[in-house]
């Protein structure tokens, strides 16, 4: 299968989705890296490594950007299976939706549907978590629809909140089960493993 990845900033999933693949304890390959900078980790990384970069959306300070029609005409050329979000924070066109209805995903490092929407994004998130007094915490990938962060919920892992966690410890501690955990789900979309229940909830399917 054929992943497209999406990243703005450090890109330390999609780093870890690519070693995943050119290890082959995955079964896709990251065909390409979308970004809205072109100065990122993640598209440093992709040079490097030889992986298309496509700068989306066309911003001022970045003319060659593609138009939304543009972005989902190319990624069929490349025959983008998946879409993955990686820490990508512009809002992703109704027209991708579409297109990639039930095959584009977004990791965010809260146990949705706790701690999401607009203002959850980063550091602020984990700051919320620890003001809240919550005592687990937790990231959780999901389907992509038109709003931020309330697609079905396909997979989430849990991690302890210390008492005396600071917001960074909490996010290191939430971003090293993040890497594992989307190598696990695009394992997992790259075997068909993922199922839909009859209430519309998706799951995963264990090995046989
Ligand atoms: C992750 O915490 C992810 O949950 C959020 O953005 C961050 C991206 O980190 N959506 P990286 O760029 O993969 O290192």
């Amino acid at each position: 299968k054929k992943l497209a990845v999406f990243v703005s900033g450090g890109g330390s999933n999609f780093r870890s989705i690519h070693e995943a693949s050119k290890r082959g304890s995955l079964h896709g390959d990251v065909t390409v890296l979308v970004t809205n900078k072109s100065e990122c980790g993640g598209a440093e990384y992709a040079k490097n490594n030889g992986i298309a970069i496509i700068l989306f959306p066309k911003a001022k300070d970045e003319p060659k950007g593609l138009s939304p029609s543009d972005l989902v005409d190319t990624l069929r050329n490349f025959e983008v299976d998946f879409v993955l979000l990686a820490g990508y924070l512009k809002l992703i066109p109704v027209e991708l939706i579409r297109a990639y209805e039930r095959s584009i995903f977004n990791i965010h490092p809260s146990l949705l549907p706790a701690f999401g929407g607009k203002g959850y994004y980063g550091i602020k998130v984990h700051k919320a978590v620890i003001a809240s007094g919550a005592r687990f915490s937790g990231p959780t990938i999901h389907f992509v629809d038109e709003h931020y962060d309330t697609g079905r919920i396909l997979a989430q892992r849990v991690v302890p909140v210390l008492a005396n966690d600071t917001a960074e410890e909490l996010a290191a501690r939430v971003l090293n089960e993040e890497h594992q955990l989307y190598v696990d789900v695009v394992e997992a979309l790259c075997e068909d493993r993922v199922i839909w229940r009859e209430d519309g909830v998706p799951l995963i399917q264990s090995r046989e």
